[in-house]
């Protein structure tokens, strides 16, 4: 036996699907998927043991496709990461198995939110988020992203939900008075952690013939706005890796409750609502889940440890793609604000240095728990000094032979390595890259980022206790990086005075730009400034993206009445939090004072 992924009972030495055939009933009312799988085999069949991934799913029959014959199963023990072990043994010629099941209301992978969770308030949601290791909730199967499959689906949902997946749509099909059944394709082979589906009031908005914006109703208008210069994107995303190969690109805008800012779910981005400044300026998330339909979906990580390989290479094109599309300046203040995830990550794992290592091993680890901006920036960097050291020309052709070579694979970085040593012998040796990717931390000669308005901005911010104060011309003209970075600059022990000044210059409280509006809340809260004491409560209370809830949670740690403050909100909040987001907040408040 060769389990090659220690997040996963996924055996390389078992038969392995090639597709699946989903047949699903969204029952709103039970918070369950309901219905079957066909896990279908390549060539002539096959035959043995099958060892399948589960979490929370209920398997009430299992049978061989073609003759209906049952086919007895066992469930393994409850691992509290992996879940259960669902082995089979497959008789002789097996074309297709059919597993009949439903999902846990608990499921991780899904989110049921009631209507009041939603824009419109009428209408249920339910959206689902598989990676890293959540597809197991949803489905039984090799939920381990080197066992690709290509998929098909009919999902039946109420009269008046539009179900949406990562996948084309293929029409409807017939169904049950007062539902509706939607069909889909996906034709290229995914990893599991790509699955995914929406069901909710939505309606969608072309912004050029291959994109379009998929949103509830009432926030539609706005989402087709911010996001319109997604076509460009695309064009110039095209131009670093080679042709688009996933048809179209479409975005779904989720209620605020999802954990995430974005997810690069194929043919249908999953966004959170908090990009929807008005401006245009958090856009830098759709640059990056489009550069993943190249590093991501079509060259994979093979597992959670190789995670580096997925993010840090996507950074890396959003980045690029921001230079060409708004300029070097823009550019670089994503380095900047990069920066200082990277050292508040690197802070954070500061006793589990083996975390900030880009190759990781995670045996006994919840990938969801390891996840931090290490495998993002320092995996950027060392994409760029891979970069630095060869030279733009020689680099933009080595991108697009690794997307040829290793397309609709998943892939280790030991075959990252091999590919790299065979383009450019020496290389890995002249940059390093034994430490980049086997040591703690950033290595020394780690590429670093200056601009000099970035050093404008760090200077002003560091002079705050000597007085130091921005201009009104500056105050008027900063834009959403710059007084970001400025805000992330400023020392955190400010005073009363200071925040009111502040706030009273900036109108920070009443931003409603999410990342404006958390790193003040965020400072504020820090020294217990309780003027911004009732947005953070309306923040914490509707707002789910894991990124904004965790500093949200801990600043409010810094004080008594923030952790007052933090338990209320908590206690109220909770039973309507993302799965994932309430773990987060339990993790921060378990680490209270008192
Ligand atoms: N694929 C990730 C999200 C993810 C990672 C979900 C690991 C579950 C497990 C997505 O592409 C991502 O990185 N999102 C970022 C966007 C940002 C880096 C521009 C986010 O959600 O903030
Ligand atoms: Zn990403």
């Amino acid at each position: 036996m060769t389990r090659i992924d220690p997040h996963s009972y996924f055996d390389d030495s078992q038969p392995r699907t090639q597709s699946w055939h989903l047949r699903l009933r969204v029952d709103f009312d039970r918070k369950v998927l309901e219905g079957e799988v066909t896990l279908v085999f390549p060539g002539t069949g096959v035959a043995g043991t099958l060892d399948l991934d589960t979490k929370g799913l209920a398997i009430h029959r299992v049978y061989v496709t073609a003759t209906a014959a049952p086919l007895p199963f066992e469930l393994g023990e409850e691992d509290p990461i992996l879940g259960r072990r669902l082995r089979l043994h497959i008789p002789p010629n097996t074309m297709g198995i059919t597993l009949a099941y439903e999902t846990s209301p608990e499921a991780l992978g899904l989110q049921w939110l009631s209507p009041q969770q939603t824009a419109g308030g009428k209408q249920p949601f339910l959206f689902s988020q598989c990676q890293a290791i959540h597809a197991r909730t949803l489905v039984p199967c090799q939920d381990c992203a080197v066992a690709r499959v290509s998929y098909d689906a009919e999902i039946t949902v109420p009269d008046g939900l539009t179900a949406v997946m990562s996948a084309g749509p293929d029409g409807l099909a017939s169904a049950a008075p007062g539902w509706r059944t939607f069909k889909f394709k996906m034709p290229q082979p995914i990893p599991s952690y790509l699955l995914a589906l929406a069901v909710g009031e939505l309606e969608g908005r072309d912004v050029s013939p291959r994109v379009r914006v998929w949103a509830e109703p009432a926030t539609i208008e706005k989402a087709a706005w911010e996001f319109a210069e997604t076509e460009a994107f695309v064009g110039k995303a095209e131009g670093l890796f080679g042709p688009y190969d996933w048809d179209r690109y479409d975005m779904l805008v989720l209620p605020p409750s999802f954990p995430y800012g974005g997810m690069e779910n194929p043919r249908m981005t999953f966004l959170t609502p908090t990009l929807l400044a008005g401006d245009r300026s958090l856009v830098d998330v759709v640059a990056h889940e489009l550069a993943h339909s190249w590093t991501g979906n079509l060259v994979t990580n093979a597992t959670a440890e190789h995670f580096w390989l997925n993010e840090g290479f996507t950074v890396w094109a959003e980045r690029r793609i921001l230079r060409v599309l708004h300029g070097e300046a823009a550019e670089m203040l994503g380095w900047a604000i990069g920066q200082k995830a990277l050292d508040e990550s690197l802070e954070r794992f500061a006793e589990q240095p083996e975390l900030t290592k880009l190759r990781t091993h995670l045996e006994g680890i919840d990938p969801d728990d390891a996840f931090s901006s290490i495998p993002y920036e320092k995996g950027a960097r060392f994409v760029v000094a891979l970069e630095r050291a060869v030279g733009e020309a020689a680099f933009a052709g080595f991108l697009k032979a690794y997307m040829q070579h290793f397309r609709f694979q998943s892939i280790t970085t030991e075959q990252f390595c091999t590919f790299v040593e065979a383009q450019f012998p020496g290389l890995l040796t002249r940059v390093n890259a034994e430490v980049w990717l086997h040591e703690p931390g950033l290595p020394a000669d780690a590429p670093r980022f200056v601009s000099p308005v970035l050093e404008t901005l760090t200077a002003l911010a560091k002079g705050w206790p000597e007085g130091l104060r921005p201009s009104e011309s500056q105050l008027q003209t900063w834009n959403t990086s710059e007084l970001l970075i400025y805000l992330q600059q400023l020392p955190r022990d400010l005073s009363t005075e200071d925040c009111q000044w502040l706030d009273a210059h900036l109108a920070l409280t009443q931003r409603g730009n999410f990342e404006i509006l958390v790193e003040w809340l965020g400072l504020a809260a820090g020294i217990g400034f309780t003027p911004v004491f009732e947005r953070v409560r309306q923040v914490l209370s509707t707002v789910g993206r894991m990124k904004y809830v965790r500093p949200l949670y801990q600043a409010l740690g810094k004080t008594p009445a923030g952790r007052a403050l933090a338990r209320e909100v908590f206690a109220t909040a909770a039973p309507s939090y993302h799965g994932l987001t309430r773990r987060v907040a339990e993790g921060v408040m378990a680490k209270y004072a008192e």
